[in-house]
């Protein structure tokens, strides 16, 4: 073979090796840098191919997909042996969708601001580590579509400007320290989902979640007051409710529990008046907690009765009726009067 084909070889790979020079790669490594070089991204080395599936050889630590075009388009970094800030070269994957930083105990330090101008953020799954803050304030951004921050320190109130981004379809702050109000409009299209349990919530939630249909709404351990029988009503397909632990007060007799609602946990609040007929008529309710109220009156009757023990009722007002003790038959009938008859 001439030295000419072997050049034309030698440029074809050469300029096929620049070519694969990712664009995020710089990136990337100063993301490691600024990490602290942890163990679990040691392939994280100049010239590495990162778009390369079977490259990513320490799955238990980071994962990588690219888009069409070689840049990063999610990025997942879990379990690092790290005692470092949110390492903000992150906000240099200007085309990254999905990012998963999720059980980095070490991490912490507030949340950079500029990861809410990420153009192309689709999700955003920060969980199980010790950043503190504020949630981050993402404003009219047409492209997220879920933020999960569960099981961190945050702290500061809700942002109202997440409810300007018109996508937003699951919002998770659970078990954070937020405080304030939950603002209304948070989440936005199809069966959407708002898990806000284990916080220090205050305030009633907005009459205006009574239009959504939420798959599910979990907002229990919180200090929440007020009325919420619009969360309920025949025409929801809503499958999970989760308001113990809070100051809800209303007349649970108004509620009228739908087919597709599946589970409950009511307990622990100040809900009052009679448990309604559609609680025995309710084919898919399985998981149903009334418990720690000011429940009262008979339970009803039949249907799916048969399936609930008596710790769902227990600790109320004056509930009575099977899985609990019978409600007490109306006085005992005076005794007779002595009839005064002709002696014998
Ligand atoms: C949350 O509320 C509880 C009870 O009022 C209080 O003891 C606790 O300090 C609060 N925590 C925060 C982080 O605000
Ligand atoms: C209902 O909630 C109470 C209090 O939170 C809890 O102790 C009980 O185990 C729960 N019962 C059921 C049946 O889930």
């Amino acid at each position: 073979m001439s030295p000419i084909f072997f050049l034309t070889l030698y440029l074809l790979s050469f300029t096929s090796s620049v070519l694969s020079t990712k664009d995020d790669e710089v990136v990337l490594l100063k993301i490691k840098k600024q990490l602290g070089n942890p163990d679990g991204l040691r392939w994280w080395v100049i010239g590495f191919d990162y778009c390369d599936a079977l490259a990513n050889v320490a799955l238990e630590n980071s994962y990588i997909t690219c888009t069409s075009t070689g840049r990063v388009r999610s990025l997942t970094l879990q379990n690092l042996v790290i005692t470092t800030s949110f390492p903000k070269a992150i906000c240099g994957l200007t085309e990254i969708q999905d990012l998963y930083l999720d059980h980095n105990p070490g991490f912490h330090g507030p949340i950079p601001s500029c990861i809410t101008k990420l153009p192309n953020l689709r999700l955003l799954i920060i969980t199980g580590t010790s950043l503190s803050g504020s949630v981050p304030s993402f404003y009219n951004h047409a492209n997220i579509i879920g933020i999960n921050l569960a099981r961190n320190q945050l702290s500061g109130t809700i942002p109202r400007s997440l409810s300007t981004c018109p996508n937003l379809n699951g919002l998770e702050l659970s078990s954070n320290y937020l405080t304030g109000t939950v603002p209304p409009g948070l989440v936005h299209g199809s069966r959407p989902s708002l898990v806000l349990n284990n916080n220090n919530l205050t305030g009633e939630i907005p009459e205006s979640y009574g239009s959504v249909d939420f798959q599910l709404i979990v907002v229990g351990n919180n200090q929440l007051i007020g009325d919420v029988p619009f969360l309920f009503g025949k025409q929801k397909n809503t499958v999970n409710i989760e308001l113990n632990n809070n100051d809800f007060e209303f007349d649970l007799s108004q509620v009228e529990f739908s087919d597709f609602i599946y589970g409950f946990d009511l307990s622990h609040n100040k809900i009052y008046g009679k448990v309604p007929e559609s609680f025995a008529k309710a084919a898919g309710l399985f998981f149903p907690n009334l418990s720690f109220n000011k429940l009262c009156g008979e339970l009803p009757e039949g249907d799916n009765m048969g399936r609930f023990d008596a710790a769902v009722f227990s600790d109320n007002a004056c509930l009575c009726g099977y899985p609990l003790l019978p409600c007490s038959v109306s006085p005992p009938a005076p005794a007779p009067a002595p009839v005064s008859g002709p002696p014998f």
